[in-house]
């Protein structure tokens, strides 16, 4: 690796130095020169991402189509984010922004093209009619590390950089005009200088720790169960997805592949999955999935197992000087209803216009209004993951009163046009601003 490299020679330097000055006159204060330690390799882009997550390499695909070249510093190795089981539905948009943008032909011929969902309940099910009720809208099942492997492939296609296996990974300088990622890598110092930081680093992750204190209000749900998970070797054992409210926990029916079923079990939410042997499992999913007219549940090996927690969480606002959180970083939502890919999906093409806003006129604009825009669709599916969670799970202290009116609610979902729609509307994802 050059020991000075990238960045900046891009054509739109002049205009950029320019945009530059603006933006440290804007927000007051001059730049600091600060000086890297000796030894420290220090290199350039225009946006530096942390994390190569779906929002992160999604950002770093944007900004290349639109001319502004970044690099995406990552803890794990490529294998590890390649093959971490996650979630697996795509909304209507997330699929037409991949095709458009040039990923999708795996998506095309792999990606199981969903009409419908079914919620089941006393032992039958009832059908949304998802395309009838949003103008023929689809959602897809494409699994989570398969939009990642596309996406690091056309990173690699296009020569952009993700810096695997980063170690102790810092943001620093973003309240000014010099923001640096700062990370070891073969236990050498590196720093990435850059315009602007975006913390797309997870729930976990770094970049919303480091916001200034008392800049961030953070709001919050803990939900008292979790998902315990798993991939079978079986068929799916319908054609599409079974949401199930049954009195003894909520279960899901989705698949991976016409072989592959994805299913999940409401559990405690410290579950040790050691409690659960092979046959615990499949018995309780029986029980769950059980009609009055015999339906059955395909069985086969468990090649995959592990436990969610169920959280709901935003922290706000999403933008402190040059750092921008997008994805996971600034919130998650419970599960149900597979939102969390997808609203990682819409901060980060937010985000890619401000930026490109910003490098082709120099306005700030969207960048300003970054934090508002992607708020509103937060909150909005905040609202209808916790709505679909709170229909369909037992609650820890839940009587007899709240499963007659869970069902009730059911009831008038699946039975009348207008509840039916607003489910179908969300569920296929709502449109972008
Ligand atoms: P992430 O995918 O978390 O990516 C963040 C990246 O940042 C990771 O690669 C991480 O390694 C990296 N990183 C973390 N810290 C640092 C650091 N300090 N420096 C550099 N890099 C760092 N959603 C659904 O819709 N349906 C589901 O069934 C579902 N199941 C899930 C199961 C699990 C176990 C988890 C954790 C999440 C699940 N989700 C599900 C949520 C969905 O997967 C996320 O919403 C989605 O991954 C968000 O993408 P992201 O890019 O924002 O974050
Ligand atoms: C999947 C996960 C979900 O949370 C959901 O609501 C639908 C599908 C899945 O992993 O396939």
């Amino acid at each position: 690796m050059t020991r000075f490299s990238m960045g900046l020679q891009t054509g739109s330097e002049l205009l950029f130095d320019n945009v530059r000055k603006a933006m440290s006159i804007e927000q007051g204060e001059p730049e600091r020169l600060r000086l890297p330690d000796a030894g420290t390799v220090v290199r350039k882009a225009q946006v530096g991402i942390v994390g190569a997550g779906p929002a992160g390499l999604m950002l770093s695909h944007l900004l290349h189509r639109d001319g502004i070249d970044s690099v995406i510093v990552e803890v794990r190795s490529r294998k590890y984010i390649e093959e971490r089981n996650r979630a697996g539905m795509l909304e209507q948009g997330t699929v037409d922004l991949m095709i458009e943008t040039g990923i999708g032909e795996r998506l095309k011929r792999q990606g199981l093209v969903h009409h419908g969902i079914e919620l089941r309940f006393k032992g039958r099910g009832h059908r949304i009619d998802l395309s009838g009720l949003t103008d023929g809208k689809t959602v897809t099942i494409y699994p989570q590390h398969e939009v990642v492997k596309d996406l690091v492939a056309a990173r690699a296609a296009a020569s952009g950089e993700i810096v695997f296996e980063a170690e102790d990974v810092i943001v620093h300088g973003y309240d000014g005009s010099a923001p640096v990622i700062r990370f070891r890598k073969h236990g050498e110092v590196q720093e990435l200088a850059c315009d602007f930081i975006a913390g797309c680093d997870g729930f976990h992750g770094i970049c919303r720790q480091s916001f200034p204190a008392g800049v961030l209000t953070l709001y919050d749900r803990i939900y008292p169960f979790g998902w315990l998970g798993i991939l079978a070797k079986a068929p799916p054992s319908s054609p599409e997805l079974i949401y199930a409210n049954h009195e003894r926990g909520f279960a899901l029916q989705s698949m991976r592949s016409p072989e592959i079923s994805r299913l999940y079990l409401q559990c405690a939410p410290n579950e040790d999955i050691n409690n659960w042997s092979d046959d615990r499992i499949w018995n309780e999913l029986e029980a769950r999935f059980a009609t009055h007219d015999g339906w059955r549940l395909n069985q086969g090996p468990i090649i995959d197992r592990g436990i969610t927690e169920m959280h709901s969480f935003v922290a706000e606002p999403m933008q402190f000087g040059r750092l921008f959180l997008a994805g996971d970083a600034a919130h998650i939502v419970p599960p149900t209803g597979a939102k969390g890919l997808n609203l990682a999906i819409a901060d980060v093409r937010v985000l890619a216009r401000g930026l490109s806003e910003f490098y082709r006129s120099g306005s700030q604009e969207w960048l300003d209004r970054y934090t508002e825009v992607c708020l509103r669709r937060v909150w909005k599916v905040q609202h209808f993951s916790w709505w679909m969670t709170s229909m369909l799970h037992r609650f820890e202290a839940h009587n007899a009163f709240d499963f007659r009116r869970q069902l009730a609610e059911l009831e008038y979902v699946t039975s009348s046009r207008a509840p039916s729609q607003s489910l179908a509307e969300n569920y296929v994802g709502l449109p972008m601003e």
